[in-house]
Formats: C-alpha cells, structure tokens, sequence
C-alpha cells in the first residue's frame, strides 16, 4: 500500500510555500518594527507544562494533546500551542532578570487532535507574539495595533477584532456563580459537554454553537456588567487607546477563550469566509501563568494566529517568486555560454534558469512561460559570435538589445519594485 500522511498532518507544495513565506516575512517585518525579538523553543515539553497552564479541564488538555511516554519513561506532549514553552523558556532562562520587560516572537507547528476540516487540522503552524512585564493597557493596544497592521500589511481587510474582558480572579467567582445561576433553570437545554461545563467552567457555554446552548445563554449576564473596577478601567483604557489610534473593532461579551489562563482583556480576529473556523488569530492577558508556572508575579499578554487560515484567507493569490530570465539556447554548442552565463548572473542575485535538457527551443519557450519568466532571451551561434542578443520582456514582447555579459543583463532584468 502506498504511504500516505497522517490525517490532519499536511504537506506544504512549492506551489503554496510562496504564501507561507509571504506571510511570515510580513509577520517578521511588523513584529519587528514593533522591538520583538524571535524566540524558538521544541515542540516536545514535559506533558504537565500544558495541563498547568492551559488547564486540566479545558478541551485541548482533555482531549487533544499528543501525549506518550518517551524511552526514558518521561511524559511529553507534542506542544498544542506556543504560549506556555515561550513562558517556560522565559522563566527558565531568566530573560526577565535581564529586562521585565520582553517582546517575544515565535512561529511554528502545534499539534492538536481535533477532527480535520477546512482550516482545522492536527498539525497546524502559529505565529505568535508575547509581551511580557507591562500591566498598563497601552502594551494591550500596541499589541492589538500590531495585530491590525499585520492584516492590513498582508492585504486583508477581513478578519475583524472582537475584544472581551474577562476579568481577574478577583472578580471572575462572582461572575461565574451568578452565570450559574442563571443557567440553572436552563440546564436542560444545554448540550452534554455543557451540562458538565455547567461546573467546571459555566463561561464555556457562552460561546458553544450548539443550538440549544444558543438559545440557553441568550439574555445571560454579560462578564462585563461584572467586572471589579481595577479590570473595568483597564478594560476602558485598553478601548480608549484602540479608539486614539483609530484601530477598528467591537466588543464580544461572549467570547470566552478555550484556555484557562486569561485573565482581563481577550480578543479574536474573526472572519466569516472560514465556516466555523472563524478565528483567525486569537489571544488575550495572562497575568496569572509566569507565578503559576514557577516563575516571578509578572504579567504578560499575547497573541497567535493560525498561519494555515491566513493561507487560506489569502486564496489564490499568487506570490511565488519568478524568474527574472530565462535562457533558451539554439543548440549544444550554445550550452557553455549559457551555462557561464546563468552561474554569473546567480552570483550577482539574479534568478535565472536554463534548459538542463537540450529540449527544442519550442519547448524550452513553453517551459519560460510556465516558470512565469520576466524576460527570456535565445542564444545561438549569432549571439555568441556578436556577443549580443536581444532580451524579451515576456509581459508585453518588448526587445532590448544587450551584451552577453553580466553587467549588461542584471540591471536589465532583475526586479526593481
Ligand atoms: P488558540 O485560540 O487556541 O490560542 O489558537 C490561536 C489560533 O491558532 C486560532 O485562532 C487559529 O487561527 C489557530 N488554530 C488553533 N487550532 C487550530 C487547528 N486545529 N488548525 C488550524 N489552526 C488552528 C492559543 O493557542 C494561544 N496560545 C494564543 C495566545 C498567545 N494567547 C496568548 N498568547
């Protein structure tokens, strides 16, 4: 039998790489206009980093982790996302005694065992963002403005930001008891994850799909009706800052995140192309996980977004890179010329490529178009005896008359914009 990927786990083609790197190198270039620095840890961490951060009743850690016991009898997960091994490194190295104030970014596979869908799968990639050591609402607004201009840099105007808060544990018991007792004359309504929700975590039912769970928390207390005055003037700060700098979005009371270790501001960039895999980027404060994790009581807030949504929310657009010139040569005698040819302009940065077959010139021209080529030109024993040949720009037919030599055709052809 053929061998074939695991389900969920997808290969990336030549073809699709050109938006990937698209798409990381404007996360790059925004990320670090804005001072953060690439942090990258494993994939593999000791099983209990997750189930501490991310919470033992939550989804991901009951259900989708990729957790096995190694030869060494050690128990490791395969990391369901990037937040908890960016603080474990932070703590674990210190990087807060060099500055408390650190501006981490970080991208890569995470591995979760959902059901495979349309922009759902079991090994997906993240780019993430962590702003560690600030309280202040500001660092929530620069981040949420960093997360706009990477949209707007990428050339979509969809997906839009929804912010929630979901206060601290101060005054989160309360909101969750009074959710709960509005939900109790309706727990017959609710779906059974819901009905067990219903305990460990009554917020969960706020953002269930399930029709019933819909109609169930419809006219709910919202959380921020309840939130103790330090998270509420926090909550109008990081608002006011988002409306000083213009930054488009709106409030969601019911958004409730699938990790337990948010506290305060949450938010999504939703979009409605996807089905129910609407965010494409998602985050929010933890203020509580560097203590909980071992290390010193320092906030931190962040984000991730989910590379194969942005993907796909790009669509067909095309950004893989042609060449500048293609070089078809007349006959063999041609090929060392070419040759020589295609190796010096390579050296000087431009992107070249040849016949490697000795095909006709038909066929090599057919291929120059398919590979997209900018400009292409022959070369056969008139180029070579003159030194000359005439270079055409493959958009419109145009030819320019230039010297075989390096100098002559690397301004000529190579991409100046
Ligand atoms: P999350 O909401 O679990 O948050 O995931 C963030 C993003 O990763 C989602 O909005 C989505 O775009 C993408 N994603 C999640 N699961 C899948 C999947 N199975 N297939 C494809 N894409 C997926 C976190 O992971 C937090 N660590 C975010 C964060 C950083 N909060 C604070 N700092």
């Amino acid at each position: 039998m053929a061998l074939t990927a695991v389900k969920g786990f997808n290969d990336i083609l030549p073809e699709e790489s050109g938006r990937w790197q698209h798409i990381e190198q404007t996360a790059r270039r925004v990320f670090e206009l804005n001072g953060f620095g690439e942090i990258r840890v494993p994939v593999l961490e000791k099983t209990e980093l997750f189930s501490r951060s991310i919470g033992d009743g939550t989804d991901i850690v009951e259900k989708e982790m990729y957790t096995f016991t190694d030869k060494g009898e050690n128990n490791v997960t395969l990391r369901p996302e990037g937040t908890a091994g960016v603080m474990r490194a932070f703590i674990e190295h210190k990087l807060y005694a060099l500055d408390p104030v650190s501006k981490l970014y970080y991208m890569g596979p995470m591995f979760r065992y959902e059901r495979p869908q349309k922009g759902r799968y079991r090994q997906f990639h993240q780019i993430g963002a962590e702003i560690t050591g600030v309280n202040d609402p500001l660092a929530d607004a620069q981040l949420l403005n960093m997360l706009t201009a990477f949209f707007r840099e990428i050339g979509l105007d969809e997906p839009t930001l929804q912010i929630n808060s979901l206060g601290c544990p101060e005054c989160r018991p309360a909101y969750r008891s009074t959710l709960r007792s509005f939900l109790e004359a309706r727990i017959d309504q609710l779906c059974d994850d819901c009905k067990r929700r219903f305990v460990s975590n009554p917020l969960r039912t706020l953002d269930c799909k399930a029709q019933g769970c819909i109609e169930a928390t419809a006219g709910a207390p919202s959380v921020l009706d309840h939130l103790c005055s330090g998270c509420d003037s926090h909550f109008s700060s990081v608002r006011r800052y988002l409306d000083l700098s213009g930054t488009p979005y709106s409030i969601n009371a019911r958004m409730v995140r699938g990790l337990d270790y948010y506290t305060r501001t949450t938010f999504e960039m939703v979009t409605g192309l996807l089905g129910s895999q609407s965010a494409v980027a998602a985050g929010g404060r933890y203020d509580g996980l560097i203590s909980q994790l071992g290390g010193p009581s320092i906030p931190g807030i962040g984000f991730a977004m989910g590379l194969e949504r942005i993907a796909l929310l790009l669509g067909a657009k095309e950004f893989s890179s042609q060449p500048d010139l293609f070089i078809a040569t007349m006959g063999a005698g041609e090929r060392d010329v070419a040759f020589c040819l295609m190796d010096g302009l390579l050296k000087s940065g431009v992107r070249v490529e040849m016949d490697y077959e000795g095909k006709s010139l038909k066929s090599q021209m057919r291929r120059a178009d398919k590979l997209n080529a900018r400009y292409s030109v022959v070369i056969g024993e008139n180029e070579v005896a003159s030194g000359r040949a005439a270079f055409k720009r493959m958009a419109d037919g145009l030819q320019i008359d230039a010297a075989l030599t390096v100098d002559a055709i690397a301004p000529l052809v190579r991409k100046t914009v």
